[in-house]
């Protein structure tokens, strides 16, 4: 036989080992999170995460492979944790809250933690429409914009299992929180107006606050939308914290979601996980 064939007939039988184990692996993980459900306990822990890298790597035979080692495992916790937050929350999570609260950031350090696709309605609408917001607002006006944004949150909110960053004035509108509700839960990041104030003072992108940026000015505008946030809300978190406790929390949170929120959702019960699916 050609060297060559038989060289790749060896790796099909790899490819097919490595498969029977990898589904073995995401068994074993299926196994584990419904523990860590009923326990509450986190799904990303990066202390484990370094030692089974660790291991992986010292494992490796032939030191010549030990940085593909290091990638190849570093990607299996990868699969295993998104695989482990679809079946969590099989849901979207939309972030709202005022400017500078922080949703982008706390966003993104979601979508790793979870390892959940994530995208900002405003960026989208930036895409779509060519030039930033603050131009959107100067040249069409802001209704033309909250139009756009409704149109845009309409569809994000069919995504699955994504992290949605809304603007800060996105649940003004009524229809844009029903949309994202029908699919997904409501956190709402709360700050107080002088830290809004210190993280967004140099920031000119926000034509809201053109002309406006004072302490006084964001309580005001605060204060007005708040009911809006708290009513939108699923889930209400301190994004005062660092990265770690803000995240911690809101997973903790989105732990005990109950029955009626599972419903609403149309997913039936949260213990709809179990051996067979
Ligand atoms: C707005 C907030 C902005 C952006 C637009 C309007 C608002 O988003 O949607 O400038 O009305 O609060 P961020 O909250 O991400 O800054």
């Amino acid at each position: 036989m050609d060297k060559l064939i038989r060289l790749r007939q060896e790796i099909d039988e790899c490819d097919k080992k490595l498969l029977t184990i990898f589904q073995k692996r995401l068994n074993l993980v299926k196994e584990i999170l419904i523990v860590k459900r009923e326990r509450g306990q986190a799904i990303l822990k990066p202390e484990r995460e370094r030692e089974i890298i660790e291991r992986a790597v010292k494992a490796i035979k032939d030191a010549d492979y030990s940085e593909e080692a290091e990638k190849f495992i570093e990607q299996i916790l990868k699969i295993s944790r998104g695989y482990q937050s679809r079946k969590l929350f099989p849901y979207n999570i939309s972030l709202i809250g005022f400017m500078g609260s922080g949703k982008t950031r706390v966003g993104n350090e979601l979508a790793k933690v979870l390892e959940m696709s994530f995208v900002d309605c405003d960026d989208i609408i930036e895409e779509s429409c060519g030039m930033p917001v603050s131009k959107i607002f100067e040249i069409h006006g802001e209704q033309y914009f909250r139009n756009i944004e409704n149109n845009t949150i309409r569809i994000l909110s069919k995504r699955q299992n994504t992290i949605i960053i809304t603007g800060g004035g996105a649940v003004i509108n009524p229809e844009n929180v029903e949309h994202l509700k029908k699919n997904g839960v409501i956190i709402f990041l709360k700050s107080s107006p002088d830290i809004v104030y210190d993280r967004i003072k140099n920031d000119c992108s926000r034509p809201v606050l053109d002309g406006k940026m004072t302490v006084k000015y964001i309580s005001e505008l605060y204060g007005k939308r708040f009911p809006a946030y708290h009513s939108a809300a699923d889930i209400i978190v301190n994004s005062e914290d660092t990265l770690e406790v803000i995240t911690n929390a809101i997973i903790n949170q989105l732990y005990s979601m109950d029955d009626d929120f599972f419903e609403r959702l149309s997913l039936g019960s949260k213990y709809h996980i179990s051996n067979s699916n």
